[in-house]
């Protein structure tokens, strides 16, 4: 398998892509605008993204990762976190940030890669998406903030 990450425009960015990892549209939207876009290409095929933003003096934080749906579980996001870690340090940020509602595979996914939850932020979903969301059947409320130091 012939798995590219590279650098593009926000433009490039399939929206659906986009939308699996973060629902709502006028909050992608908005840190796309300042986002550091990053895509996955298998054969030339887009198969990943992942985005960064600044969020404060030396800290980014991953606004969305996101595998097309058949080609996940096989490595891709995986490649894909460990590449936006490098990017985060290449960009000069000291600590990457990241937010989530999952407590499921996903939540062991950042884990894995050495993130660390530092806050719970409670009913965050509730007050801040217009409609319910949910995955295996669970409505997300809480949103958890892991983190991880790049020194
Ligand atoms: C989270 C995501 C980017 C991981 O990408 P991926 O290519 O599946 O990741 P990997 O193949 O490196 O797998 C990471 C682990 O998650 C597991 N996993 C991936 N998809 C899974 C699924 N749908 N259900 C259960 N486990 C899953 C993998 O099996 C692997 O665990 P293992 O090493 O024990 O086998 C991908 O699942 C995705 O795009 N999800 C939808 C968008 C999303 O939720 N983004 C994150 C928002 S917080």
């Amino acid at each position: 398998m012939n798995l590219t990450i590279r650098a593009c425009n926000a433009a490039q960015l399939p929206t659906a892509l986009l939308l699996e990892a973060d629902p709502h549209l006028p909050y992608v939207q908005a840190y796309l605008a300042d986002g550091h876009c990053y895509l996955a290409e298998l054969d030339d095929l887009v198969v990943g993204l992942y985005v960064l933003r600044a969020r404060g003096p030396g800290i980014l934080e991953l606004m969305n990762i996101a595998v097309v749906p058949n080609c996940q579980a096989q490595g891709i996001g995986t490649q894909l976190l460990q590449h936006a870690l490098h990017s985060a340090r290449q960009l000069g940020a000291m600590r990457l940030e990241v937010a989530t509602g999952s407590f499921g595979h996903q939540l062991t996914f950042y884990q894995r890669a050495g993130l660390r939850v530092y806050a719970v932020e409670p009913d965050y979903f509730l007050r801040h998406y217009p409609e319910p969301l949910f995955e295996q059947g669970l409505q997300h409320k809480d949103r958890l903030r892991l983190a991880i130091d790049l020194n």
